[in-house]
C-alpha cells in the first residue's frame, strides 16, 4: 500500500473543470467486505451548509450506486496519466459482471473505514449529506432530457450526492 499524507484544503491549486473533464476520477464506495468503483467525469467541489463539499452524479443503473446508497461514505480518487486505460475500463465494465479491481490490477485502501483506490494520487474522502434523485420534472431545458435521457437511458436518471469532505489525501 502507498503512503498518503493529509492535504490541507486551503493549498488546493488545480483547476476543477479540467481535472474532472480531462482526467476523470474513480468514485468508490462500500466497506472492507466489499466495495466497488466507477469512473466519473461529472461532479464538483464547493461549499454548502457550512461545509466543504464534493458533489457527484450517479445513474440508477450503476452498481456503484448500490454501495453509495447502502453506506455513509464515498471517495473520489484522481490518478496520474498512466492509469487512463484503467479509468476507461472502470467506466465501461460493471462490477456486477466482473471484479474490476482484479482485472485492472488496482487495489483498495481504506482510511476512516472509507474505501479508496490505492494507486490514486489525490483522494477526497466524503461523508454523504444528501442524496437527491434528479427527475424529468426538474429539467428547465427540454434538451437535457433529449440529450441525456432518451433511448436506453430513458429512465436511467442521475442521483446527485452531496458529500462533506472529511479529508483529502495526497502522495
Ligand atoms: C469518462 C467517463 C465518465 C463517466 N462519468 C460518469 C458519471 O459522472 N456518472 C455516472 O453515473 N456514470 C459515469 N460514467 C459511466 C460509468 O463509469 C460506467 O457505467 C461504469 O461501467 C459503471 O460501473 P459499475 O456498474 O461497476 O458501477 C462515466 C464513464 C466514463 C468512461
Amino acid at each position: 500500500m502507498h503512503e498518503f499524507q493529509p492535504y490541507p484544503i486551503d493549498l488546493l491549486e488545480f483547476n476543477p473543470f479540467t481535472k474532472l473533464s480531462n482526467e476523470w476520477m474513480l468514485i468508490t464506495a462500500g466497506d472492507r467486505r466489499k466495495a466497488n468503483a466507477m469512473t466519473a467525469s461529472w461532479g464538483g467541489l464547493g461549499v454548502l451548509w457550512g461545509k466543504n463539499i464534493a458533489v457527484i452524479f450517479v445513474r440508477e443503473s450503476r452498481y456503484t450506486k448500490e454501495f453509495i446508497d447502502n453506506g455513509e461514505y464515498f471517495s473520489c480518487c484522481f490518478f496520474g496519466p498512466k492509469y487512463k486505460n484503467a479509468l476507461k475500463y472502470f467506466g465501461a465494465a460493471s462490477g456486477r459482471q466482473e471484479d474490476k479491481f482484479k482485472a485492472a490490477k488496482l487495489n483498495l485502501n481504506y482510511k476512516r473505514g472509507i474505501p479508496f483506490v490505492d494507486e490514486g494520487n489525490f483522494i477526497v474522502l466524503c461523508q454523504k449529506m444528501a442524496a437527491v434523485p434528479i427527475r424529468e420534472e426538474h429539467f428547465l431545458l427540454p434538451e437535457i432530457k433529449e440529450k441525456w435521457y432518451s433511448g436506453k437511458d430513458e429512465d436511467n436518471f442521475h442521483t446527485m450526492y452531496v458529500g462533506e469532505i472529511l479529508e483529502i489525501l495526497a502522495r
